[in-house]
């Protein structure tokens, strides 16, 4: 009986304890489309504006397909004792959750502060950036703030613009909370980036103390490998940070192959809190490359007959290498040098070509499938596109210098072919109506040919609609006139995006939506040479069941990713109900890569995808039969990166001549398994943890369709794991990827 008692004050006391620290505010939103910044005031009557869940967006609470400005707001009382019971006694933080896209957040009618991509107060500005509904929004002000009305009724007025898909407050619980240490000794991740050097691995961490107040404690670092369970000692020492003092950690380790974590714990001497926080750092699975020749890429091309043809075979090896081709058509002739296979065939037809590269080491051969006929881009495309690194920055020397990295860092010998240049080149039109580069572009045939003599391709992006997403000249009513035009600067891809077409659709039915891009096709099919016409309107209409009919070789089906996991996540692992329609000549497309150094303008930062995030992207976009677009600075490429874009084995399976999509074969929790059907029976899966931990998994292989025995491979490492039948068990990294491949014995 004591023991129950005590058992109940205890509950009844950490009961308070939550009480007093948090005010949830779950329940009680109203919510009002529109906008009338007389609606911050603490007095407007909103006892007619209806109901809102801030769990899920306004589309699915009855305001579908609504964009634009709306407005929540709640009543609350924030009792004192908040602050009485708090550590640290100065400041008040608003949690919001997350903000699909743009943010201004009112208490009791004043103005404390907004989240969009300018920093400005003005309506014109509220508009968002790149990824900006995904982070959360907290806003932190002095609980001296003469605003606050404690332990009475205080209002909170959210004004919130969307600028497309899903608006509002969407994802997380809100609340009210004192900021408490926690807070304050910010370790900061990214004040440095990992450096590669040997087989080392290096970075600084900064502790700062954010605080009014002198933090106190011992903070420990620890590198943890996962899967070996090594685990590191870094530093273990007793800090004492004056208010704003900062203090640098230096770490540096061997660079590992298993899924690797920097731990910090901090230890508050005054108030036993403790900080756990933790990093993670690359880890390297693709093997060296061997010095004996491997030929790799892509093994079935397509050119459509009498338009200009050019190959590079990618192929690995000590230099010199010397290649060889046998079988090639009539007009086709290869640089036995340079591996570059160039000309026009008349005749249609399917060519087996049969290639050798050579050198002192030895020699490999593959045949080379050309196909010469109606279709072109019968594996997906493999390039560079300066859209998620330098926005609107772009300008030639970037582009010739990323192909100058294709060809220096080998990129070029994997298989990577073709260098895009994104919105932000065109200054307008001449007196003819042509097309012409900006300042930034001083002879775009010259840049063109430039990169087919280092055997690359050349991309260039326009939009139907009179203006570009960046505000750029678009191709609308000189749609004929373009495609002339980028045929004589040599253009080998074109991008075609939506953009401002949206003013000039009539509607979005889908002869409106096929419209402008069967306009430009018709241009493009009257040029000497093939041009890869590359769709980007979204996904509207379903555009995967049109694109290809209408003469698309690859469609975006989605919005614009971004360099975080909810991004990645949220685009790759939804890519199901295309899954029927990819295949050669014709991909899905999911957007393009945000590994390496991205940014989208002038200013860069490391992807800010872990490690396993960045396997789980390239590995899930390879399963995907994904183009794989590479969207970083490819001069600060480094071992990690290189990595991930250089394994042949990874890159194989996007290859793969079949062409099929993969589809999600089991799902359980976090854990999915994707499986992709290769040309040579054998099967690649990916067992996916969408979750924040690691995860053991049991595959139960003949659930998926494995009978017998079957050799799996592990793909990333390029090595056979050995033969199982029945069940085969893993440990899947949190947001990471086992990749595996299956051959039945
Ligand atoms: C859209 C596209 C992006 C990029 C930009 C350029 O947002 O989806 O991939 O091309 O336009 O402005």
């Amino acid at each position: 009986m004591k023991f129950i008692f005590t058992l109940i004050i205890l509950l009844l006391f950490s009961w308070s304890e939550v009480v007093a620290s948090t005010v949830n505010l779950e329940k009680g939103w109203k919510f009002k489309a529109g906008d009338n910044l007389t609606w911050a005031k603490p007095d407007v009557d909103d006892s007619k504006w209806e109901s809102i869940s801030t769990g899920q967006s306004w589309e699915s609470q009855g305001h579908e397909n609504y964009d634009g400005f709306g407005w929540y707001r709640i009543r609350m009382v924030i009792p004192s004792s908040l602050k009485e019971s708090a550590y640290l006694k100065d400041s008040l933080q608003f949690i919001l959750g997350k903000v699909d896209d743009d943010d201004q957040f009112y208490l009791n009618g004043v103005f404390i502060g907004q989240n969009n991509s300018k920093h400005q107060t003005s309506d014109s500005a509220f508009r968002n950036g790149n990824g900006f509904y995904l982070p959360e929004r907290k806003y932190t002000i002095s609980t001296n703030h003469p605003d606050i009305l404690w332990d009475k009724e205080n209002i909170i007025a959210v004004r919130i613009f969307d600028q497309g898909g899903g608006g509002g407050m969407y994802a997380g619980i809100p609340s009210i909370s004192m900021a408490d240490i926690s807070q304050y000794l910010v370790i900061d991740k990214r004040a440095d980036f990992y450096k590669f050097e040997g087989n080392y691995i290096k970075k600084t961490f900064v502790v700062r103390n954010t605080s009014n107040v002198v933090l106190n404690g011992n903070l420990s670092i620890a590198v943890k490998l996962e899967e070996s369970r090594k685990e590191i000692s870094i530093a273990d020492s007793d800090i004492d940070l004056k208010s704003g003092e900062i203090k640098e950690f230096p770490v540096s380790f061997d660079v590992s192959n298993e899924p690797t974590k920097v731990q910090f714990t901090f230890k508050h001497r005054d108030s036993n809190l403790i900080i756990n926080d933790v990093d993670e750092s690359p880890y390297i699975l693709t093997p060296k490359l061997s010095e004996t020749p491997a030929i790799n890429g892509a093994r079935v091309v397509g050119v459509r007959p009498n338009k200009i043809f050019l190959f590079t075979i990618p192929a690995t090896g000590l230099c010199p290498i010397t290649f060889d081709a046998k079988g090639l058509p009539d007009g086709l002739i290869l640089d036995k040098k340079t591996g570059i296979i160039t000309g026009k065939v008349a005749k249609q037809g399917e060519y087996k070509v049969t290639l050798t590269a050579k050198n002192i080491k030895g020699e490999a051969s593959n045949i080379l499938t050309i196909k010469v006929g109606t279709q072109i881009m019968l594996t997906p495309p493999m390039g560079w596109n300066s859209w998620n690194c330098w926005g609107l920055s772009v300008d030639e020397e970037k582009v010739l210098q990323s192909a100058k990295i294709f060809k220096e860092k080998g990129l070029i010998n994997h298989g990577w072919t073709y260098i895009n240049i994104d919105d932000g080149w065109q200054a307008g039109r001449n007196a003819d109506g042509e097309i012409v580069p900006n300042k930034n572009f001083t002879h775009v045939r010259t840049l063109s040919d430039s990169l087919h003599q280092m055997g690359l391709k050349f991309g260039i992006y326009s939009s139907p609609g009179p203006l570009t997403c960046g505000g750029y000249t678009g191709s609308y009513r000189h749609e004929i006139q373009d495609a002339k035009t980028y045929a004589k600067w040599g253009v080998d891809y074109l991008k075609y995006d939506w953009c401002s077409y949206a003013t000039i659709a009539k509607d979005r039915s889908l002869p409106e939506l096929m419209k402008p891009y069967l306009l430009m096709n018709k241009g493009l099919m009257q040029n000497d040479r093939d041009i890869v016409y590359s769709l980007c309107q979204y996904g509207m209409g379903d555009v995967w069941k049109w694109g290809a009919g209408i003469g698309g070789n690859l469609w975006r089906t989605t919005g614009d990713i971004g360099d975080m996991w909810e991004a990645l996540s949220a685009i790759g692992f939804s890519q199901t109900q295309n899954a029927d329609y990819a295949g050669p000549g014709h991909w899905n497309d999911p957007d393009m890569l945000t590994v390496g150094w991205v940014g989208w303008g002038p200013n860069l930062h490391p992807s800010r995808l872990t490690a396993n995030e960045q396997y789980t992207h390239i590995s899930l976009w390879c399963l995907l039969s994904a183009p794989l677009l590479i969207g970083c600075d490819v001069s600060r490429l480094d071992d990690f990166t290189l990595n991930l874009l250089t394994n042949d084995e990874v890159i194989a399976i996007d290859q793969d001549p079949l062409g099929k999509q993969a589809i999600p074969v089991y799902k359980s929790g976090n854990i999915q398994i994707w499986l992709k059907e290769l040309e040579d029976g054998s099967k690649a899966i990916g067992i996916f943890n969408l979750g924040a931990d690691p995860e053991k998994v049991t595959v139960h292989l003949s659930d998926l369709g494995f009978k017998g025995v079957h050799t799996i491979r592990d793909i990333w490492q390029q090595k056979d794991i050995g033969e199982f039948k029945g069940t085969y068990e893993t440990t899947v990294s949190n947001h990471g990827v086992k990749f595996l491949k299956l051959t039945a014995k």
